[in-house]
């Protein structure tokens, strides 16, 4: 055998090796609350923060009355959409709870493409990379997107041909990296990845809306109760004293319905375009009703209003402590996409 093909072949068991190593780091289980097939909030997941936050930048009545990143005039060009295709988290199997996968790389794609300013190439990244080896969670146990944004910083995320979503959990090897079947199934060492700059948590109605007009959209956990799932269109509300978010979508704007006046969020889901509205639900703000504005927070709320202790509650619920939102505004997060780089250069 010639020595180049030698050190060749050499050198990529050794990028295999350390694909995987990257991905056995497993956490121990304490840093996962909640139950199988929920939002599994992590406690270890650190801000990177490298420029001011959003709403440190504008302010609150300098923002437009409506933004919708599905139809948004950022330049001469007119309005357009920047927001990438409704995905559907139950197929081709039902049993993944991979909602933060589908929620986290929706908005790296769609920030990706605001900041090429709808340029080609359309973002499009592998869900099923970050449900394989972001150890960010997992199809059985459910996951955080700010677990992906961190893996993202890291790692980086190859694009979705790299590896399309199977709805499945496969342990991480090269192959689970980014793959090909022809001639035969084998890992493709050399592919790109999205790398992410910045990430952070908003909470609240106008550190939302901040975030959402500078930046792009934000993922955002849900509580998808009976009435949500069953949603066909229209301006969404529901009291719940105590929404308990179980399922992570992203927010790519808000509006104001006409007539009635009532300020809502663009809701988009993970469900496919048969949900809803083509895949998205507009949901009413915490402005809902005289709601207080907003102000959020992950409050631990054990007195007043009766709330059971230890309940995450957000300040921004409507009046009398109800929440019209499904919870939407309590616990949120974004991340900046950086730039491609190749794999190498990222140790894989
Ligand atoms: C997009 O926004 C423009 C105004 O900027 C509006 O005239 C147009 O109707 C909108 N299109 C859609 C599909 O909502
Ligand atoms: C990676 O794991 C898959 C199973 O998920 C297996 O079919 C494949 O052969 C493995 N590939 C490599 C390069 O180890
Ligand atoms: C989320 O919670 C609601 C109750 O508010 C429940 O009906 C639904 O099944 C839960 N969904 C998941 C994925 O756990």
């Amino acid at each position: 055998m010639a020595p180049q093909l030698l050190l060749l072949l050499l050198l990529h068991v050794l990028s295999a090796r350390i694909a995987t190593a990257a991905s056995a780091e497993q956490l121990p289980d304490e840093h996962l609350l909640l139950s199988p097939r929920r939002l599994r909030r992590r406690h270890d997941i650190t801000e990177l923060l490298r420029t001011p936050r959003s709403h440190e930048l504008v302010r609150q009545e300098d923002l437009p009355r409506a933004w919708d990143w599905r139809n948004a005039t950022v330049d001469a060009g007119g309005p357009r959409n920047y927001v990438t295709p409704v995905t559907n988290m139950h197929v081709p199997a039902g049993k993944c709870g991979c909602c933060f996968a589908h929620a986290a790389t929706a908005v790296l794609a769609d920030r990706m493409n605001i900041k090429q300013k709808g340029s080609w190439p359309v973002t499009q990244l592998s869900i099923q990379n970050v449900i394989d080896c972001g150890n960010a969670g997992s199809c059985r146990d459910g996951g955080d997107e700010r677990a992906v944004y961190a893996y993202g910083a890291k790692y980086g995320i190859p694009p979705e041909t790299c590896s399309p979503f199977t709805a499945q959990d496969h342990q991480c090897n090269a192959s689970r990296q980014c793959y090909t079947c022809w001639p035969r199934c084998a890992p493709v060492a050399a592919h790109s990845r999205l790398t992410v700059a910045e990430h952070g948590s908003v909470q609240g109605l106008d550190q939302m809306k901040a975030e959402i007009f500078l930046r792009g959209p934000i993922s955002c956990g849900i509580d998808t109760t009976p009435g949500a799932r069953a949603y066909t269109g229209g301006v969404y509300a529901e009291a719940l004293s105590r929404p308990d978010p179980n399922h992570s979508v992203t927010v790519v704007g808000w509006g104001v319905e006409e007539g009635s006046g009532v300020e809502y969020w663009v809701v988009k889901n993970n469900w496919g375009e048969p949900w809803g509205e083509r895949g998205f639900m507009r949901l009413v703000t915490s402005a809902y009703r005289g709601g207080g504005g907003g102000a959020g927070g992950e409050e631990e709320v054990g007195a007043g209003g009766g709330e059971a202790a230890g309940r995450r509650v957000h300040g921004a619920g409507g009046a009398g402590g109800v929440d019209y939102t499904l919870g939407l505004e309590s616990d949120c997060s974004f991340a900046v996409p950086d730039r491609w780089v190749p794999a190498s250069e990222l140790g894989l």
